[in-house]
């Protein structure tokens, strides 16, 4: 049986797009994308998740999301872009069965604060040569759980944060997160029986 995954989001889903490309082409195929949780109504992920035909839909309390990911028996969680801080005892509910893509290497330039381009302003503040991307189980501490992949980026002299960040997606993000789900999918698929 092929693992039930939720991809929660916020914002413009190019991590969720490389999930579905990753679906699309076999490289996740432990897996099936069966839902899209998005904290914002205006996100554009909700429009890639519409266009590759995966129910979606809008979420604004934690009640919500868990009611959402129980109805759809979901039993892998992949916060990608997803903005929204999730409570200890939401965290509890799936444990080890929630992770997060972060565009650092974790532990440099991550906790409270820390998402998005404020991730590689800091990284081009404190003027680090080499950056990257972990992708980490999600526990009752923001960005503290178990690291689970990671992989380096170089920093160029003349990088703008956004220029960093699209090469940490590149380089980086997008093909972490599919092979760190690929990875977790077969292993609850080996493991686990519908619940
Ligand atoms: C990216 O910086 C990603 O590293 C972080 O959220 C931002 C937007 O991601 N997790 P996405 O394009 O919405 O996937």
């Amino acid at each position: 049986m092929l693992t039930r995954i939720a991809v929660l989001v916020s914002g413009g889903g190019t991590n969720l797009q490389a999930l579905l490309d990753a679906e699309q082409s076999g490289a996740l195929h432990s897996g099936c994308i069966a839902l899209v949780l998005s904290s914002n109504p205006d996100a554009f992920a909700l429009e890639r998740a519409r266009k590759a035909g995966v129910p979606a839909a809008v979420c604004r309390t934690e009640e919500d999301f868990r009611k959402e990911l129980e109805s759809a028996r979901i039993q892998l969680v992949v916060l990608a872009g997803f903005l929204k801080i999730l409570s200890p005892e939401f965290v509890r509910r799936w444990p080890n069965r929630i992770i997060n893509i972060h565009p650092s290497l974790i532990p440099s330039f991550c906790g409270r604060g820390y998402y998005g381009l404020k991730v590689h302003e800091a990284a081009l503040r404190r003027g680090v040569k080499v950056t990257g991307a972990t992708v980490h189980l999600v526990n009752d501490v923001p960005d503290r759980g178990k690291i689970l992949l990671q992989k380096a980026v170089d920093v160029l002299p003349d990088d703008t944060p956004e220029t960093l960040q699209r090469r940490v997606m590149e380089q980086a993000e997008w093909k972490l997160l599919p092979q760190a789900v690929e990875q977790i999918a077969q292993q609850i698929a080996e493991t686990e029986e519908i619940i």
